[in-house]
């Protein structure tokens, strides 16, 4: 926190607009949960301690949670409600595979980010691109490599500019924003729009300006937010900056398949907003709708993607050790095959370098979160009922520092996963980075594991595999790891550390 003034201010600004509200609020709404345990303070004044100390120490709660109930449930209070944290493999699994229409992903998610007012209702009504992003873009991952390794090599020649043997010092957070911003739409939208400095500065900003805004919004009562969500946030604003970069490219495309009269046409491009176009139907096969959409999947995509970067990008600066075997990998497999998809998906130790990150670092400390739907309220395995409108997580961070699963969990090995796929003789595909499972949730699991997760693994390899092979980095003034940020659930890389770049000397 002490290292970024700007979230500070805001995160007490938020708690404060919220201690007022709560104050004149009596007791915390929603469904009765006196059974569940809970962690912090309770009592309905009691519990507004718990949901400050939520802010800044959520993850020492959870800790305290799974410590004290193994394989069960326990609840904190999160400024206006509860959440239920579950831990242990059963519990977890009957959230991962719950039908949505039993644990809504979509609900939970819509009202934190309130999306209706900050990413558009179509997107709030209709969630139609995961399917996209798990079918054809991830079947264009590989097509569309060369490109993307393309665009890499020049985002670094551009924002990472060595020269001779002189260090280099840069923002770490924000040139790898810019690096996978460009390289992410290049994928997305191709050239040269994915190099305009406005749409990359709209899609760089957009992520943390929907959560902020959303943040505020569900400060309000409800009543309130048809007003003054639309006021608050800024999607007018963002979608008018987005039309004046977008509308050139989709305008035609829509232009172009109603001369057709089809959805194929000769010379259709080969990226997100055509695989976007092949499944929206209706008011959502719009001009409006369509901008919007490429909006929602840059939300989902850049700061995920960069925030884990960054983690990864810090514990290689603070591990010079670990370079040399990953020099090695990349070298050999760069000389034999070159850069492709299959190339980099057989770099075995940067991918168990990535898993090590996310388990140590992650971007939350919790996921799985669902809001209970069911009409009659969801029964788990263990016979527990929790009523309708409860809200559910799982304790992802205490769980990946579980030393029965992780042995020495808080040290970070950065081969750990790839020692274990090596031991195995079959079912190696079980440590890496793309796989989830009921003990490793970085990409949450089951019917809404993260569908972006297979382009994201390879576009963050192939970025490390290209520091490893032409750069040294390191430290300024040989620093230790720049400290994580914890606020509310989220895990946030240090903001402004700076990391030291030359051209690799050996
Ligand atoms: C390293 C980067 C990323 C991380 C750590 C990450 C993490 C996650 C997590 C934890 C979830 C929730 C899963 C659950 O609750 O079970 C999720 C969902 C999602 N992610 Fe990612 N993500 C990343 C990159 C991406 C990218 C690149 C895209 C798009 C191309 C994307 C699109 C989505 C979408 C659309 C969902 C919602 C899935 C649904 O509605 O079923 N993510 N992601």
């Amino acid at each position: 926190m002490d290292n970024n003034p700007d979230l500070k201010a805001l995160a007490l600004g938020a708690t404060g607009v919220a201690a007022l509200y709560l104050l004149i609020r009596n007791a915390f709404s929603g469904p009765k949960l006196n059974a569940v345990p809970v962690v912090g303070p309770s009592g309905s004044i009691p519990s507004y301690i718990g949901a400050f100390r939520y802010v800044f120490h959520a993850k020492e709660m959870f800790q305290e949670g799974y410590e004290r109930y193994p394989s069960a449930m326990f609840r904190v209070a999160v400024v206006d409600r509860w959440s239920v944290l579950v831990s242990g493999k059963q519990l977890v699994e009957d959230i991962a595979n719950a039908r949505e229409e039993d644990l809504s992903f979509h609900q939970s998610t819509n009202e934190f980010l309130q999306t209706r007012y900050t990413l558009g209702r179509g997107c709030e009504r209709d969630p139609y691109h995961p399917a996209v992003i798990r079918t054809s873009l991830t079947r264009n991952v590989g097509h569309r490599f060369p490109d993307v390794r393309d665009e890499i090599v020049q985002s670094f020649n551009d924002l990472v500019p060595v020269q001779g043997e002189d260090w280099l010092e840069i923002p770490g957070y924000d040139t790898m924003l810019q690096v996978i911003c460009r390289t992410s739409n290049r994928f997305f939208v191709g050239l040269p729009l994915c190099r305009d400095p406005d749409y990359l500065a709209l899609m760089n900003s957009v992520a943390m300006d929907v959560v902020v805004k959303a943040q505020l919004i569900n400060f309000l009562p409800a009543f309130l937010r048809p007003t003054l969500g639309p006021l608050i946030a800024s999607l007018n604003s963002n979608m008018r900056r987005a039309e004046k970069h977008l509308t050139p490219l989709v305008a035609e495309r829509l232009k172009k398949m109603e001369e057709a009269g089809s959805k194929d046409w000769p010379g259709k491009p080969n990226d997100l907003i055509s695989w976007l176009m092949d499944s929206a139907q209706g008011e959502e096969l719009t001009l409006n709708a369509l901008v919007q959409r490429v909006i929602f999947v840059n939300f989902a995509a850049i700061r995920t993607s960069t925030d884990t970067f960054v983690h990864l990008l810090f514990d290689l600066a603070a591990g010079p050790s670990f370079v040399q075997p990953l020099r090695e990998e990349v070298e050999t497999i760069v000389n034999e095959e070159g850069w492709t998809r299959a190339s980099v998906g057989k770099m075995f130790k940067i991918d168990s370098f990535l898993r090590e990150s996310q388990r140590m670092h992650g971007i939350g400390t919790q996921s799985l979160g669902r809001k209970i739907v069911k009409p009659g309220g969801f029964t788990f395995a263990d016979g527990t009922t929790l009523p309708t409108g409860t809200y559910l997580h799982a304790t992802t961070w205490s769980l990946h520092h579980d030393p029965e699963l992780y042995p020495d969990p808080h040290v970070l090995d950065p081969f750990r996963f790839d020692k274990l796929r090596q031991a195995e003789e079959v079912g190696a595909a079980k440590y890496q980075a793309v796989t989830t499972s009921l003990d490793y949730l970085a990409f949450g699991h089951g019917v809404h594991a993260c569908p972006g997760r297979h382009m994201a693994v390879i576009e963050l390899k192939a970025i490390i595999a290209h520091i490893v092979l032409n750069y040294d980095i390191k430290l300024p003034n040989n620093e230790g790891r720049p400290a994580n940020q914890y606020v509310a659930s989220a895990c946030l890389p240090h903001a402004t550390a700076k990391v030291l770049f030359r051209k690799r000397k050996s």
